[in-house]
């Protein structure tokens, strides 16, 4: 499919896109705003929930006091995402596995619309909606998208969470260091529809950049990191990275 807009792009950048070999494209919930999914910034009604802000009802200091209450901020997001697909960006990010001999995606998003539109071996900092994590043994449970989640561990019965990373709590072991190692060794980096500001992830592109990679951001807005950033291209991801 042609993109809706010929996207503004540099012919230094068409020239490391077609030499790059080691990719690494970082992705946050710009990416999966057209397919419907709303981001955490700048507008969408994801940003409150009952009257709380998302970094409260997301938090594990809420999960502490009130595990019901994050399980229906979740159980909702996961009605909200049952009905939308994957669009033109993940599916561009998912058909560049044939086109870069090595190619890393890293995403902040929960949704699994990455792994839907095709995306192996997807590194979630942030974990996925799709997945619950018993509070006492760890034992992960796939979330079916039909029907109801399981209430308890197959394992050892205790309660289960959401696997997904709340403000306040630590990344899932592994997946940021692995990240880190890719972002060192990377001549490319995409960062897509992300706003830059939750660290660690907005460091990946940092450390890409004094690794000596081109360091391009696609984005309709300034960001944190724009001016960091070798080449800018703004618009929608679904518009711009088919063009690329
Ligand atoms: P944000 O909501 O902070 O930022 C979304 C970014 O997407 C903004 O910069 C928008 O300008 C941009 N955007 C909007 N529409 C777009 C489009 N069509 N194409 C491209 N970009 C578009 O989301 P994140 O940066 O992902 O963490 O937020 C990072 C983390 O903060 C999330 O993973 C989540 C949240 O707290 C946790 O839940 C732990």
């Amino acid at each position: 499919m042609q993109p809706a807009t010929t996207p503004n792009i540099s012919a230094e950048l068409r020239r490391r896109v077609e030499t790059a070999r080691r990719v690494l494209v970082l992705t946050g919930a710009g990416v999966s705003a057209e397919s419907g999914v709303p981001t955490f910034r700048g507008g969408g009604n994801s940003a409150v929930w009952k009257g709380l802000p998302f970094d409260v009802i997301s938090s594990g200091a809420m999960l502490e006091r009130n595990l019901p209450a994050v399980w229906e901020w979740f159980d909702y997001r996961r009605d909200v995402l049952r009905a939308l697909a994957p669009n033109a960006a993940h599916e561009a990010i998912a058909s560049w596995q044939e086109r870069f001999a090595d190619l890393t995606l890293v995403t902040q998003n929960v949704d699994g619309l990455h792994q839907r539109a095709g995306s192996r071996n997807v590194v979630e900092l942030h974990g996925n909606i799709w997945r619950a994590r018993c509070t006492v043994c760890r034992l992960v449970h796939e979330v079916p998208s039909e029907g109801e989640r399981p209430e308890a561990c197959d394992e050892c019965g205790n309660e289960l969470r959401p696997d997904v990373v709340l403000f306040g709590e630590m990344l899932p072991p592994g997946a940021f260091e692995f990240a880190l190692e890719r972002a060192a060794r990377c001549e490319m980096c995409f960062v897509i529809g992300t706003s830059g500001l939750v660290y660690p992830a907005a460091s990946l592109p940092e450390v890409a950049q004094s690794s000596g990679a081109f360091v391009c951001e696609i984005n309709p807005e300034r960001t944190a990191l724009s001016s960091m950033c070798d080449e800018v291209v703004v618009g929608k991801a679904g518009e711009v990275l088919p063009g690329i």
